[in-house]
């Protein structure tokens, strides 16, 4: 069992979940961070930090495409510890449909 990010914290990135995590497992792209399954300890304390609810167990129907995503792109980017600042326009994307196929990139962020 772990926890998800999926494809609503897409150009969103506020960070929040970073700050919460006791174990350190999350990972940063250039928009969006993922989890690495293999660290996560299923504690959930993530997911209600998430202003973009953009985090889920990988129970879920929705999360099992996202599975393999934060798997593989946990293994490319490197690891982020602390909250940075959101993307000015985080807000404005916020609940938007499609943001995969618009704005997904592989290429990693700074880690902090
Ligand atoms: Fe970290 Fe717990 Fe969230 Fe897993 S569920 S990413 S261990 S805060
Ligand atoms: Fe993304 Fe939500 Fe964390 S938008 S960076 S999963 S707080």
């Amino acid at each position: 069992m772990t926890y998800v990010v999926n494809e609503a914290c897409i150009k969103c990135k506020y960070m929040d979940c970073v700050e919460v995590c006791p174990v350190d497992c999350f990972y940063e792209g250039e928009v969006m961070l993922v989890i690495n399954p293999d660290e996560c300890i299923d504690c959930g304390v993530c997911e209600p930090e998430c202003p973009a609810e953009a985090i889920h167990p990988d129970s879920d129907d929705s999360s099992q495409k996202w599975i393999e995503h934060n798997r593989k792109f946990a293994a490319d980017w490197p690891n982020i510890t602390r909250k940075g600042e959101a993307p000015a326009d985080a807000d404005s994307h916020k609940d938007e449909q499609g943001k995969f196929e618009k704005y997904f990139t592989p290429n990693p962020g700074k880690g902090a």
